[in-house]
């Protein structure tokens, strides 16, 4: 099987289990609007990559997908969150998403926010809620972990930095250096803790833990560059989302700053750089090494 074929199979399953866990019994008392809305944010679309990226590291470990299966599935509702809010009138005022609209433009602004909210909380009772097999010291390291990568020391300060460069037109947003970090924050930390998934469930080695850190920075880096190429040059209608809208909003991007052909070559020395520290692994991470070449030429 090539890895589009694994990836699509792969993001099947997890989008089935999306479905159960908004149909189940979690959600059972959320009011019906908002679990549409927290649905739209959910379904329908969607690459999966970091549910993917997190079964995929489990497998590594010789875990089953059905144990790393509601680590993933919390990655992916912080990721839906972040999205949801991220399209925000607010934030990057965004109408398309998937090739849908956007959970704010589909019901309204109100909504979208509470969706994500819920969508975030719902993240921490999936990990909390975990089948019983799980060691209680590997959950609370799993929900402090997420808290990191999703926090105001990881994602969510990195979207803060990304609106401060465009609402606030700070001047230290003009170097390289400035932006890197923004984007380790912002999309780098919630990657790199799904390609840490297996690490935490198997309670690897700290040479095993580091090797896979160093991956999902270097692969979480590659991905934003590679959205921020497909902003400047992709087809809206394939990306089913809005293009050629970042530099003309002044956000703070490698694109903007060097050009597209130095974007691209910092895109392949990241993804030279992931695969390189998968080499311990040898041939078992042949699907983790395979991604990052998809995350540095994948067209939405
Ligand atoms: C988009 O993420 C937001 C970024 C961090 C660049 P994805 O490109 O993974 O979005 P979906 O989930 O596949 O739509
Ligand atoms: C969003 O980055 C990153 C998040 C943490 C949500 P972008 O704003 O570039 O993502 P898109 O292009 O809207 O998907
Ligand atoms: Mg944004
Ligand atoms: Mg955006
Ligand atoms: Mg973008």
């Amino acid at each position: 099987m090539d890895f589009t074929d694994h990836l699509t199979a792969t993001a099947r399953r997890i989008e089935t289990a999306l479905i159960q866990l908004l149909d189940g019994p979690l959600c059972a008392g959320t009011p019906e609007r908002l679990l549409a809305a927290m649905r739209h944010a959910m379904l329908g679309g969607g690459k999966r990559l970091r549910p993917f990226l997190a079964l995929e590291s489990a497998s590594l470990f010789g875990i089953a997908e059905s144990r790393a299966m509601a680590p993933a599935l919390a990655i992916e509702l912080i990721h839906g969150y972040s999205l949801a809010h991220d399209d925000l009138p607010a934030m990057d005022n965004d109408l398309l998403r998937r090739g849908q609209p956007t959970v704010w433009a589909h019901f309204d602004e109100w909504t979208a926010i509470l969706a994500g909210d819920g969508l975030q909380a719902l993240a921490f009772e999936v990990l909390a809620a975990d089948d019983g097999d799980l060691d209680p010291r590997v959950s609370l390291q799993l929900v402090a972990g997420l808290a990191r990568a999703s926090g105001a020391d990881g994602m969510v300060g990195g979207q803060a930095l990304d609106l401060e460069a465009e609402k606030l037109g700070q001047p230290e947003v003009s170097s390289a250096d400035h932006i890197r970090s923004l984007q380790a924050m912002k999309t780098g930390a919630l990657i790199g803790f799904a390609c840490q998934t297996g690490a935490f469930l198997s309670q690897a080695s700290e040479n095993e833990r580091a090797a896979l850190r160093q991956y999902g920075d270097q692969l979480g880096y590659a991905f934003q560059i590679a959205d921020d190429l497909l902003d400047a040059e992709g087809d809206a209608k394939i990306v089913g989302k809005a293009v050629a809208k970042d530099e003309a909003a002044g956000k703070a991007t490698l694109v903007s700053l060097m050009g597209i052909e130095a974007a691209r070559r910092e895109l392949s020395a990241a993804v030279e750089q992931a695969q390189k520290a998968l080499q311990p692994f040898g041939e078992s991470a042949r699907h983790l090494i395979a991604a990052a070449d998809y995350v540095a030429s994948r067209d939405r």
